[in-house]
């Protein structure tokens, strides 16, 4: 019965839901736009924090428990028409409250009190993270690192469903920054360092948060971020500038963002930094030129958190506030992420002298407000009634979280496995050590219930640590664990001590094998600055110093960057790098660790050997040549690029292409490849095609990901993959900027296997 009034519930609400094209509803959006005066307008390209309308004490704190103030509220929603309200108080809440915030944020339009609904937008950023029993899955590196665009776009439909569950229809995610500069403190919030894997996986979350349609009441919004070259800061410290030719834009930070558009993102927002000198915000060319009119996008362009302002206070590019706000908007960002209720009232005075002095155009700002009502009536807010608590009866359910453990499990990479030393046996006395190993910040990392992820205090009821999982897989007698070291933050800087090493010495002397996990304190944004990739000197002498007592070192690393671990690494037998797994990723580890389950995660970066070499997989010839190798293969990295190990083994074998050479644009060969299971056990692995431009007008990278696909095979089972090759995949960069295919020799890789064809 209650499963039959759930189903007429949502086919009500999808009913109710207009079916309209985008014809029609930007049409619409016209429609309603004239009937906005210029401040409502103005209003509607304003975002305020949620603590903006909060009570506060007579320090300006929030009060706990949240209590929305009702005169700030109205103030801003009925009096002023703000368009758009984002963001958590400084700690995650549960559903019924999220419920009444949204509801009665939405309630102002629904008396009829205003003429646009408000928008309101959360970081949902790997899986509900904001809301108490929210599905936490892997963050974005470790979700890249299963390969599986099925698993991103699971990961999308739950969080949407979870995030719409609070009334909330606007998710911050993904972030399609390339991974290519480890230092940032954001790197684990990316999805590696190929723009075509990035492609295909952060396609996977915006289908998986946007669904078929938005009519749909499990769907939100999804939001590109950061628009672009924020990820590859010369300093690695958080919006400080970056240095990013025109050919590597085009080539390498721009297709997952276009990539993302065609998959039908709706939102975009902006880097916080500065490229070639440039800060994001004024970057005309690339918000207006190159995202809106060159690709067609459709919606709207946000800013990042209080970045008009900085335009003046920190990147020094306007002279006062009031051309901060012409140089931002007329570079083409539509709304302003103001967010403060201090600042507010300005933003929207300055605005409108703006407008009136003519520096910003009537016909910009109607452009950028029929943007954002164009995606309010998409998203159907315009409806009295948007949002209905009895539709999300799967908030947190079991279903849910098998998903979470499942991604965790294709995400984890062995790395090493020396004498096949794993999967253990369930029998052996375990000596579990590390901090991380016990607490679920270390899982989570930042955005995890709070911005940071450090305050313990608000860890998901129910999830297990590793220990926990440990103890639940092998029983508490085969377990001893010690902490081993301590993890903290002093002045904002990691800092870690070992604590008394002799003692673990005599404890691993009962065990049968050592499993030591290592983590880092969660952080991002310019809080998680860090001066080097170096592992702290007491997890290095934790590692030599248990090494010494002979027995076998299972190493697992959660670091959300790739930590150097040239010294630790051969005192461990086998090594699973966990990257930020989540709050199942304990059970999904010990699953793998005990062979329940077979690794199949691979890297999606280059894992650097040195701190100070950091290098990408798509090198150049001339990167590999070294005066101090005979072979000039310095490229060297401590694991490559697409690497991760397997209990069983694949052959690749009869690489069979259908010709020689591509004839012209509409010509292609299928290549194919025959994989099959060799081992004793079911596996997963991803096939991996690249291609080589032999020789090119400019330098050719020496290989590129074309393709790839994850397959699964029982043992002694193959398959024949194909792929596709046609003059898409040989276009680069050329001298002119333009994207170009050259005639000649190409090589193509796929699991160790070369073939060789022309384009003709
Ligand atoms: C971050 C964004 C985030 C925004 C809203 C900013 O500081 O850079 O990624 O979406 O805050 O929370």
């Amino acid at each position: 019965m209650k499963f039959l009034s759930l189903l007429l519930c949502v086919l009500l609400v999808k009913l109710s839901y207009s079916q309209n094209t985008d014809a029609q509803l930007q049409k619409e959006a016209k429609r309603r736009l004239k009937q906005l005066s210029t401040e409502e307008k103005i209003a509607q390209t304003c975002q305020l924090t949620l603590d903006a309308v909060l009570k506060v004490d007579e320090k300006g704190r929030v009060l706990e428990p949240l209590q929305l103030d009702e005169v700030k509220l109205k103030e801003v929603i009925k009096t002023n028409n703000v368009g758009s309200i984002l963001n958590v108080s400084s700690h995650n809440l549960d559903l019924k409250t999220w419920a009444t915030i949204t509801a009665k944020v939405h309630q102002f339009y629904q008396l009829g009190e205003t003429k646009t609904p408000v928008l309101y937008g959360v970081d949902a950023i790997h899986g509900a993270n904001y809301v108490i029993g929210g599905t936490l899955f892997p963050q974005e590196i470790g979700l890249a690192a299963t390969w599986n665009p099925a698993l991103a776009e699971e990961m999308g439909k739950i969080t949407a469903y979870e995030t719409r569950a609070s009334g909330v229809p606007w998710n911050f995610s993904p972030v399609l920054d390339l991974g290519r500069q480890p230092l940032w403190s954001r790197y684990f919030e990316t999805l590696g360092e190929d723009p075509f894997l990035v492609s295909k996986m952060g396609q996977g979350l915006v289908k998986g948060y946007q669904g078929k349609s938005f009519d749909d009441p499990y769907t939100v919004l999804s939001c590109m971020k950061h628009f672009v070259g924020y990820s590859y800061p010369n300093s690695g410290r958080d919006r400080t500038p970056a240095w990013i030719p025109e050919r590597q834009m085009e080539e390498l930070f721009l297709p997952p963002f276009k990539s993302a558009v065609e998959a039908g993102a709706l939102s975009v927002m902006i880097n916080s930094g500065d490229v070639n000198g440039i800060p994001g915000h004024i970057n005309h060319h690339l918000i207006t030129e190159v995202l809106k009119n060159r690709w067609g996008f459709k919606g709207f362009a946000v800013s990042d958190w209080e970045d008009f302002r900085m335009l003046h206070t920190v990147h020094k590019v306007a002279k006062d506030q009031k051309e901060a706000i012409i140089l931002a908007f007329n570079a083409g960002v539509d709304m302003s992420m103001v967010p403060y209720y201090t600042t507010y009232s300005e933003y929207l005075k300055l605005f409108k002298e703006a407008v009136d002095e003519g520096r910003i155009s009537k016909k910009r700002l109607d452009d950028a407000v029929a943007r954002i009502l164009f995606v309010k009536l998409k998203l159907g807010l315009y409806k009295k009634q948007v949002y209905n608590s009895d539709l999300y009866l799967k908030f947190g359910s079991q279903e849910f979280k098998n998903a979470a453990r499942a991604a965790a499990q294709e995400s984890i990479t062995l790395l090493k496995n020396d004498n096949n030393l794993l999967p253990l046996s369930k029998n052996e006395r375990i000596l579990l050590i590390g901090e991380a190993a016990d607490n679920l910040i270390f899982q989570n990392g930042a955005w995890t219930h709070t911005w940071q992820g450090v305050d313990t205090a608000y860890n998901t009821v129910g999830a297990l640590t590793i220990r926990q999982a440990f103890e639940k897989q092998i029983g508490a007698k085969n377990l001893h664990f010690e902490k081993g070291y301590d993890l903290s933050l002093v002045d904002g800087w990691e800092t870690c001590n070992l604590l008394d090493v002799n003692w673990l010495k005599i404890e691993a002397k009962m065990a049968d094998k050592i499993v030591v996990c290592l983590g880092e304190m969660p952080a991002t944004e310019k809080p998680g600055d860090i001066r080097s990739l170096n592992l702290p000197v007491a997890y290095v002498k934790l590692i030599q110093e248990l090494a010494s007592t002979g027995k076998r070192i299972v190493l697992v690393t959660m670091f959300g960057k790739p930590r150097i671990v040239r010294e630790i690494e051969p005192f461990a037998t086998a090594v699973f790098n966990g990257y930020l797994p989540g709050d199942y990723g304990s059970e999904a580890l010990v699953d793998l660790v005990y062979g329940k389950e077979n690794p199949s995660g691979k890297l999606p970066f280059t894992y650097p050997k040195y701190d100070g070499v950091i290098e990408h997989y798509d090198y150049t010839n001339a990167e590999a040549k070294s005066g101090k190798n005979e072979l000039n293969q310095a490229h060297d990295p401590q694991w490559p690029f697409g690497f991760g190990m397997s209990y069983t083994s694949f052959s690749y074998t009869n690489l069979k292409l259908s010709k020689n050479a591509i004839q012209g644009e509409n010509d292609f060969i299928t290549a194919e490849i025959t994989v099959t299971n060799t081992g004793k056990t079911k596996g997963k692995e991803t096939v991996q095609w690249y291609i080589t431009d032999d020789f090119a007008s400019i330098a050719p990278a020496n290989k590129r990901l074309k393709d790839f696909e994850k397959i699964e095979l029982n043992p002694g089972e193959s398959k024949t993959v194909s792929f596709k090759i046609s003059t898409s995949s040989l276009e680069f960069v050329g001298l002119d900027n333009k994207w170009i295919s050259e005639k000649g020799s190409f090589t193509i890789s796929v699991g160790g296997q070369k073939g060789s064809f022309e384009l003709k």
